[in-house]
């Protein structure tokens, strides 16, 4: 519920609902609307679609809504041990208000809990927010994959975390989820 007060600006009469939860094709609509406005060069809808319909122990999609709208999204592979974030966006009137980093934690925490030990992702060499994102959760850029983007031929920067389920990653992990609590006034309900 959103309150209108005496200066004119509006605000929430309470702390907004954050839900984070399993993608489903059900999504796919909004997720490609997400995808749109936040990529330069966005994923097809059938690329998006056959993720969602793939095995969801091996895919895993999660989105993060806001009062029951979706602000955004974010989706990894699972295999051997390791998780690849593969994609992970905000549409462009929730960004900077901690859900990118909401889900990224998010997919971390699932990973230690699903017996991994290493994540992988990589970013255009020119993505700031992502490089600032990633640097803030502990991942290390690793190499640069040259002229890895078709659309521009811009570089890729590959980032990783080793050892996530070690004591260190796991305590710096409790620390970033507890000051990310601290911060921001949601109510988060995680349901994966
Ligand atoms: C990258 C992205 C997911 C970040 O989501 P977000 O919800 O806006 O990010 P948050 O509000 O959770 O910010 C978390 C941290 O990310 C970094 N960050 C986010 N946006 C930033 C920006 N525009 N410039 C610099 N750093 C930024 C900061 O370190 C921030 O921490 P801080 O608030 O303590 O400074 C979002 O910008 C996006 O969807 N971009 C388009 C898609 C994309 O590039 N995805 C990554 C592909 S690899």
């Amino acid at each position: 519920m959103k309150e209108r007060e005496a200066d004119g600006q509006i605000r929430y009469a309470r702390a907004p609902c954050v839900t984070v939860r399993r993608a489903t094709i059900a999504d796919l609509e909004r997720i490609m609307e997400i995808e749109v406005t936040a990529y330069s060069a966005p994923w097809h809808t059938q690329t998006m679609r056959s993720e969602l319909e793939a095995d969801p122990e091996r895919k895993v999609y999660l989105v993060a809504e806001v009062d029951g709208w979706m602000a955004g999204y974010i989706g990894s592979h699972v295999f051997a041990g390791e998780v690849h974030i593969a994609t992970v966006a905000v549409a462009p009137r929730y960004q900077r208000m901690g859900l990118g980093e909401l889900l990224v934690l998010t997919m971390l925490a699932y990973a230690v809990e699903h017996g991994c030990d290493y994540v992988t992702l990589e970013y255009r060499i020119s993505n700031r927010a992502a490089e600032q994102l990633y640097q803030k959760v502990g991942f290390i850029p690793v190499r640069v994959r040259t002229s890895y983007y078709i659309d521009n031929g811009e570089d890729a920067i590959v980032a990783e975390i080793t050892n996530i389920r070690g004591s260190r990653y796991r305590k710096k992990l409790e620390r970033l989820i507890e000051r990310w609590g601290l911060r921001h006034e949601y109510d988060v309900h995680v349901i994966i």
